[in-house]
């Protein structure tokens, strides 16, 4: 007779061999084989996960294989592990700035000696070799022969796009290439990321860190010793690099959605000729980079700090593309200049923020919008870890998408990186990626109401676009109090 853990693994089991045949189909239909671990990186041999079919299928595979080893691995090896995980993390800081990838690229299939790597960089070479093996065992680099690495499809993926020489002789210049900007998130992530991270139970704990809502009292201010918030930070003299790292993995940020998917996060088309649309903290203009040469007839203007603004107009001009981008230095949390614009999209800027000072961004906003002014805040918006109730109300939202798994599949697993995002939010700015219920109420608490969601999947995969209109009747609060001081003082 089957008990409850065998019918779960068995289960589990079904929903990766079922699942598994459909991906073969897919790439069947398409003439192309199944891509190896071992080969280097080809766009082309992805599963190309903006089929919704084969994104749904990618996603139960690697939950239920997930839950299958966490279900069978000795439950101690796997907290020993978790603890340790930063390991790695480290490790690939490693191999990104001392350009492994791209030492290997020029090394060709034969691969080099890892003796050859670490005198190349200059350091110990027995060090290096621990830490390749420790990236291996995650398929990042591959042990060819003893002591002998070559690249595989993952580490590939850290090649920057130029000759070693180049990323050598030339260090202010790592991350210019498109290709670099998948290494800048590494970069971000596991260098000042990882410091900050390491502070994140000090800082909660901390008397006057711990409850606090300001960007620069967080785990990144006790893990970098700055009283700085991350932004001014990376504007200090002497830290260009780490600005322009940042820039980069903003962009990477946006390489590693399925293409098309910021166009699809509103409908630009429905925009009549000359509309403005604002992208507010917008960056490097990541996400109208890839819509403005679609859409000419739409007038985008990128706002964000003079700093991240001279680097855009800079990028943007290297590109050349078609397409009407404007950059514009603005402080988001100040009077918006542009009024009643078609849209004001904020990519990616909510998460930045603790409640208190996102919705004085959003307030700014809806003091500046006219009444056919639509809202686009385009984050991740994170799952829940259990079902949600039927009595919940963001599930009369249009367009919201279910989660909706078979037996036995826990609810728990990949969407995982969506939480590690939010807390990595908290840990840089104690800011954090919210539910839909949160952004429901904090988009209602500063005069914007929820029309709909565009979201791509129940996980929190993908980023959603949330498509707000002009709560009707909302007053800003700060206006009622200084009319009130006007009437009372006379
Ligand atoms: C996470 S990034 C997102 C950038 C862009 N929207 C994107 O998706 O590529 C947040 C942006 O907010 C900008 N920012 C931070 N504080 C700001 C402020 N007070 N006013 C305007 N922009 C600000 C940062 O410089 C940064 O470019």
């Amino acid at each position: 007779m089957r008990t409850g853990t065998s019918s779960t693994l068995s289960g589990l089991t079904e929903i990766i061999a079922q699942n598994v045949l459909v991906l073969e189909e897919s790439m069947e239909n398409k003439g192309i084989n199944i891509p190896s671990l071992n080969d280097v990186y080809d766009s082309q041999l992805e599963f190309h996960n903006e089929e919704p079919e084969v994104a749904r299928s990618i996603d139960m595979i690697c939950r239920a294989a997930l839950q299958l080893i966490q279900t069978v691995r000795s439950s101690k090896a796997i907290l020993m592990q978790t603890a340790l995980s930063h390991i790695t993390a480290s490790a690939l800081r490693c191999a990104s700035e001392l350009h492994i990838a791209t030492i290997l690229y020029e090394a060709g299939p034969e691969g080099m000696h890892v003796a050859d790597i670490a005198a190349k960089c200059g350091v110990d070479y027995r060090k290096l070799s621990s830490i390749l093996r420790c990236l291996g065992k995650q398929w990042i680099f591959r042990e060819i022969s003893p002591e002998v690495y070559a690249n595989n499809r993952l580490s590939s993926l850290l090649h920057k796009g130029k000759s070693y020489e180049d990323l050598t002789s030339d260090p202010d210049t790592i991350y210019d290439k498109p290709e670099a900007a998948l290494s800048a998130i590494v970069g971000h992530m596991s260098d000042e990321g990882a410091k900050a991270t390491s502070y994140l139970y000090e800082a909660l704990t901390d008397q006057s860190f711990g409850f606090s809502d300001e960007a620069d009292h967080s785990a990144f201010s006790l893990g970098l010793q700055t009283e700085k918030s991350v932004w001014e930070y990376f504007e200090e003299p002497g830290r260009e690099d780490l600005l322009d790292r940042y820039a980069a993995a903003m962009e990477g940020l946006q390489e590693i959605e399925p293409p098309n998917l910021a166009e699809g996060a509103f409908d630009w088309a429905s925009l009549p000729p000359e509309s403005v649309v604002v992208d507010v903290g917008g960056g490097i203009g990541s996400v109208p980079i890839h819509i403005a040469h679609k859409h000419p007839e739409i007038e985008f203007v990128v706002q964000d700090r003079p700093a991240v603004i001279a680097d855009g107009v800079k990028r943007w001009e290297q590109r050349n593309q078609a397409g009407y981008i404007h950059f514009e230095e603005h402080d988001f949390f100040e009077a918006q200049p542009i009024k009643n614009p078609s849209v004001f999209l904020l990519n990616n800027v909510l998460p930045d923020w603790s409640d208190k000072y996102a919705k004085k961004i959003l307030m700014r906003l809806r003091a500046a919008a006219g009444p056919d002014t639509r809202l686009v805040t385009r984050d991740t918006v994170i799952p829940y870890s259990c079902q949600v109730p039927v009595s919940d109300k963001t599930l009369s939202i249009p367009g919201v998408v279910v989660q909706q798994l078979p037996q036995p599949l826990d609810i728990n697993g990949p969407s995982a990186f969506s939480y590690d995002l939010s807390l990595f939010m908290t840990v840089l700015f104690n800011g954090m990626e919210r539910t839909l219920g949160h952004m429901a109420e904090l988009l209602r608490s500063s005069g914007w109401e929820i029309e709909k969601i565009e979201e791509h999947d129940a996980g929190g995969h993908l980023p959603s676009s949330i498509i707000c209109i002009p709560l009707k009747g909302w007053r800003d609060p700060r206006e009622m109090v200084s009319k009130y001081r006007m009437s009372f003082f006379g």
